[in-house]
């Protein structure tokens, strides 16, 4: 009889505990703050910080979020970019709270804190957090991302890499292009024009490093310049700001020492070195 109770109240006891996870109390996560940069280029009006207040209760966890819920039910005339809302589009890059990073991977920070956000920096705006990326694919078609072979007559085969000259492209093929790290670089802000910056410099690398590739020599001396490459002074910014966690200024210093040696060829560092 006891073992019959004592298993009954087991039961109820876990019938009360399903009943709570499966209608738990809410939590008020509150309202948020965000200042979001503004500026139409065809209202004539000044570039101006605008106030937004979010219901946390009712928005996703990440900065993007915000942003989609202010657009659909505050301000429709808030104006970015995003698509795939998963880290890998590289659209979403902004300035949030004065690091470059994607709205899609930022978690909101504490609901008490003011969310500032901004485009990223030293680039053209086009409007609101839309910077303007011209610039930046003109010098990544610049340095021409594509496999170049000198035997251009079509195969039957593809083209074949032992597994560990693929190995090599890990740590490169990764980026998307998010332009993070470039304009988190003093040196790519002051010579935007001339300077690669870290982004395309490792998409450079990327390409002068695959084994299939033709063309190293000639890739090399297009960079071989005092700005290119060059300007690079190792600050170390890009690397810090990577959304993916990649190493470009290892890959600029890749570059130099096959530009300064390149009789040396391909000489490894180890990423460690360059963190
Ligand atoms: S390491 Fe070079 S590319 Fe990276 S932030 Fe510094 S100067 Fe810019
Ligand atoms: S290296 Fe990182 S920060 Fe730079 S463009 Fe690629 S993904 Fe973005
Ligand atoms: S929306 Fe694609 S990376 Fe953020």
């Amino acid at each position: 009889m006891l073992r019959q109770v004592t298993t009954q109240s087991k039961k109820f006891s876990v019938t009360l505990k399903a009943a709570a996870l499966s209608n738990p109390v809410p939590v008020d996560k509150g309202e948020k703050e965000f200042q979001i940069y503004r500026w139409n280029p065809d209202d004539g009006g000044q570039p101006r910080m605008e106030t937004y207040k979010v219901d946390m209760n009712k928005c996703g966890p990440m900065v993007l979020d915000a942003l989609i819920m202010i657009k659909n039910e505050i301000d429709p005339t808030l104006t970015f970019r995003r698509s795939c809302r998963e880290g890998i589009c590289g659209s979403c890059a902004m300035n949030i709270d004065g690091v470059n990073n994607l709205a899609c991977l930022s978690y909101c920070t504490d609901v008490g804190k003011t969310t500032k956000i901004w485009p990223l920096p030293h680039m053209y705006v086009v409007k609101d957090l839309v910077p303007d990326m011209n610039n930046f694919y003109a010098q990544y078609k610049s340095i021409e991302p594509w496999l170049k072979k000198r035997d251009e007559t079509p195969r039957t085969t593809e083209n074949y890499q032992s597994e560990a000259d693929r190995a090599k492209l890990d740590g490169l093929y990764e980026c998307i292009l998010c332009a993070c790290c470039s304009t988190s670089c003093p040196s790519y802000w002051w010579n935007g024009d001339k300077y690669l910056g870290p982004a395309i410099i490792q998409q450079a690398y990327r390409w002068l490093i695959d084994s299939r590739d033709d063309y190293t020599a000639e890739r090399l001396e297009k960079m071989n310049d005092a700005y290119s490459v060059f300007k690079c002074h190792t600050i170390m910014n890009c690397t810090k700001s990577c959304p993916k966690h990649l190493n470009p200024a290892w890959a600029i210093a890749e570059v130099k020492i096959i530009d300064i040696f390149p009789d040396a060829h391909i000489i490894f560092l180890d990423q460690k070195d360059v963190d």
